[in-house]
């Protein structure tokens, strides 16, 4: 099987790579990964993605791609539209042309965050921000193309490639006896290790549709700084802040955390929780 993973230099797609690599030479030697970005195929430009994708002759293709820069989104608003929304229609469109499987990567960020429990596949979307409008407008394309898709809608997102949250604080603490961080924030951290594993298992499940993954547990960003200092044994206090004393360009959902009841008992997974995961991630960038 050929798995094209587009998008393959960000935080999610150098891991998948890595993953899905790894796992086809030790498990199904004849799979062969191709790993494309935006030097390879700009999927804004919908020629050149036809053609790249017609080219390479995929059985599956997996979007990584995209404009992730929630802040970023809001003043480049065109930019964002153009990787999220039509770029996400343009890979769609080529795998159904094409005859390839398309796993399209989301967001949490597609819901406005007001609901007091985790999101289901089935909520309504109701994004407050650039990114998350353009994200849906990019999930909507891919559901009205068709073909044989998959949409995983995943949340704040930490692994060995590209800088996150996780790395961000570990830098701040480095710098200083104390961070401040937002209380009123929720989700789901989640390994982008274990989620490439879980687009693994979506592959070879065939699920359909649209699915949440995300590491399992919910906390706040205060609760998530608290847990990477106590596991990288810092001495630094994490001061409680509030969202409205935090100035950023972008609105983000209080409650961002996603319900992955689906994909559990579709697939017979259940992710381990965030914790267990970071002190994994955590003990492997400190050695
Ligand atoms: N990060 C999170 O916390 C988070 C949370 C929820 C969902 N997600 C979703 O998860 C997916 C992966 O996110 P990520 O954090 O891995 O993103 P990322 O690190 O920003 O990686 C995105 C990749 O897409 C490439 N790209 C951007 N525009 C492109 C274009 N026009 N053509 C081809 N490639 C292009 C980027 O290249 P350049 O570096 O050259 O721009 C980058 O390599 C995205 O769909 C994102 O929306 C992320």
């Amino acid at each position: 099987m050929k798995v094209l993973v587009i998008g393959s230099h960000g935080m999610l797609g150098s891991d998948l790579v890595n993953r899905l690599s790894n796992l086809s030479d030790q498990k199904n030697p004849g799979n062969e990964v191709i790993a494309a970005d935006r030097e390879h195929v700009d999927i804004t430009h919908g020629e050149d993605a036809s053609k790249f994708i017609a080219q390479v002759k995929p059985d599956v293709i997996i979007n990584c791609a995209a404009f992730s820069n929630v802040d970023a989104c809001e003043t480049q608003i065109s930019e964002a539209f153009a990787v999220n929304a039509s770029g996400a229609r343009n890979v769609a469109l080529a795998g159904k042309l094409t005859g390839a499987r398309v796993i399209h990567i989301s967001t949490d960020y597609v819901f406005d965050g007001m609901k007091n429990e985790p999101y289901l596949e089935t909520d309504t979307p109701n994004p407050i921000s650039v990114y998350g409008k353009s994200k849906l407008e990019g999930e909507l394309a891919v559901q009205e193309i068709g073909g044989n898709y998959v949409i995983i809608r995943t949340a704040w997102l930490f692994g060995p490639y590209r800088n996150n949250f996780v790395t961000t604080m570990l830098e701040l603490g480095r710098k200083n006896r104390s961070v401040s961080v937002v209380t009123d924030q929720h989700g789901s951290p989640t390994y982008t290790t274990d989620l490439s594993d879980a687009i693994r298992t979506a592959i070879s499940k065939d699920l359909r549709g649209i699915y949440h993954v995300t590491n399992s547990g919910t906390c706040s960003r205060y609760e998530w700084a608290q847990k990477i200092f106590e596991l990288t044994g810092n001495q630094v206090s994490v001061l409680p802040l509030k969202t409205a004393d935090y100035k950023r360009a972008a609105r983000v959902p209080p409650n961002s955390s996603l319900d992955c009841t689906k994909y559990a008992t579709t697939t017979g997974q259940k992710m381990r929780p965030w914790q267990e995961a970071l002190r994994e991630y955590i003990s492997k960038a400190l050695r």
